[in-house]
């Protein structure tokens, strides 16, 4: 893989906020991976007439083509794969039990690992996920293999191995020492490839399968190494009981983790679905961020999450593929989940829940850089960022997209915006036609 200067000419859609979408017809310059300038049509065709961009490739995009920033999965778990679509007829704590710890357990054998992670890695670049925020297995050499695969695809990838230290009947779990020196040697493992894209992430699993001594001292590693911390919050009531059960002294499921020295503002938590008052107020003090996984929320019978009230707390959120509670691994598929569910809440009497298809594909884009403390790299195009991005035929050969001639409207700024909702409504992998990251082509069917 090598990275050209190229300049991408066509129209341009990325977010700048919550309500901000910005959709032009326009030019993208990158360099060495980096965005190095942007502008109007008019502007391109005066420096391309000047030669500034004689040493670029120059990519022309047809009329039904975009460029938008490539997808963030703040939340999946890689080695729960083969289970996609299996096993979803239990309650969290149960399908834990039944199906998950048992396939995690496999991943002792590092050349299953290896052969899994693989199809992953190329499955989530397929589906446009340029950054993906993962969960391995308890596992520190196996767990090696999913960063050797994000590093040989070329996959943004902040991934963490799995810390347990409580007793369940898969035997899937640590003592706290070993595992805590476990977690060591991954980081220092993953710092020592010295790649750009691959950074390693603390994991305690949730308060479930961690006690507090090492949730203690993986906060310590988490400040040490400098290192992001994810885990999971309050995903399921029977999840929640325990949890405050085995915690008596704390209030609330959040004080189990904020005691722990779990909650800094390099936290992302998945799920909070079922978030109190004083964890909305407490998550936005530390400056914790939050994946929401609506796949398995409703496939776990875990519950509806109420997105906009944890935004409206000034909580950063993200989305999670969350698989295999979650059955699909494509974010296009989480934003659609996200418009739905939280269409049910205000359906069913919350009012202003619901998040519209502009909300929701900032979450899956700009929302999600900064959930994962990555806004200053990715998530849209701001010049000096890295470009990853995804090149889209709205009606590529063979996608589910069927264009009626003089059907959309003929004003430019409405053709545009109604082509991105299309995709966003309809589209697949067949209509991410490449995936860049960091300026690489990862992913090309043109
Ligand atoms: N809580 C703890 N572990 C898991 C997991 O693997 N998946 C989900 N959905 N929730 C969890
Ligand atoms: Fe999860």
């Amino acid at each position: 893989m090598t990275s050209k200067n190229i300049v991408f000419v066509g129209i341009i859609a990325s977010s700048s906020s919550l309500n901000k979408l910005d959709i032009n017809s326009g030019y993208i310059a990158v360099q060495h991976g980096k965005i190095v300038k942007k502008g109007s049509t008019d502007e391109f065709v005066k420096f391309e007439k000047a030669g500034e961009f004689s040493s670029y490739k120059i990519m022309k995009l047809s009329r039904n083509q975009f460029i938008i920033p490539g997808f963030v999965d703040c939340h999946t778990h890689a080695p729960q794969f083969p289970n996609i679509g299996l096993g979803l007829d239990r309650p969290l704590l149960e399908w834990l039990a039944k199906y998950t710890f048992p396939l995690e357990k496999k991943y002792s054998d590092t050349e299953f690992a290896a052969k899994v992670y693989d199809q992953v890695v190329q499955r989530l670049l397929t589906n446009g996920t340029t950054t993906a925020c993962y969960f391995g297995s308890l596992h520190v050499e196996g767990t090696l293999e999913l960063v050797k695969s994000a590093i040989k695809h070329h996959q943004r990838a902040l991934i963490g191995k799995v810390s347990m230290n409580k007793e369940n009947d898969a035997g899937y779990y640590n003592e706290t020492k070993k595992e805590l020196t476990d977690v060591e040697e991954f980081i220092k493992t993953v710092i020592s490839y010295q790649n750009e894209l691959v950074e390693p992430v603390v994991t305690p699993r949730f308060a479930v399968s961690c006690d507090k001594e090492l949730m203690e001292g993986l906060s310590k590693i988490a400040k040490q190494y400098d290192c992001r911390i994810q885990s999971h919050i309050s995903e399921n009531l029977s999840e929640i009981e325990y949890v405050l059960q085995t915690n008596p002294k704390c209030k609330t499921y959040g004080d189990v983790y904020d005691e722990s020295g779990i909650f800094t503002d390099k936290c992302i938590m998945a799920h909070a679905v079922h978030l109190t008052d004083e964890e909305l107020t407490l998550l936005p003090s530390r400056g914790v961020s939050v994946a929401h996984c609506p796949a398995s929320n409703t496939r776990l019978k875990s519950g509806l999450c109420p997105v906009r009230r944890i935004i409206n707390a000034n909580i950063t959120v993200g989305l999670g593929t969350d698989v295999s509670g979650g059955d699909n691994a494509s974010i296009l598929d989480a934003i659609r989940r996200t418009m739905d569910i939280s269409m049910c809440l205000e359906m069913q009497g919350s009012p202003n829940y619901a998040l519209n298809w502009k909300e929701a594909f900032y979450l899956a884009t700009l929302g999600g850089a900064k959930a994962l403390n990555l806004d200053h790299k990715i998530g849209n195009f701001d010049v000096g960022k890295d470009f990853d991005a995804l090149l889209v035929d709205v009606y590529s050969k063979g996608s589910q997209i069927d264009e009626y001639e003089g059907a959309l409207p003929t004003t430019s700024e409405e053709y545009v915006v109604d082509l991105l909702q299309k995709f966003v409504f309809l589209g697949d992998d067949r209509n991410i036609v490449q995936v860049y990251v960091k300026g690489e082509l990862v992913k090309n069917l043109l």
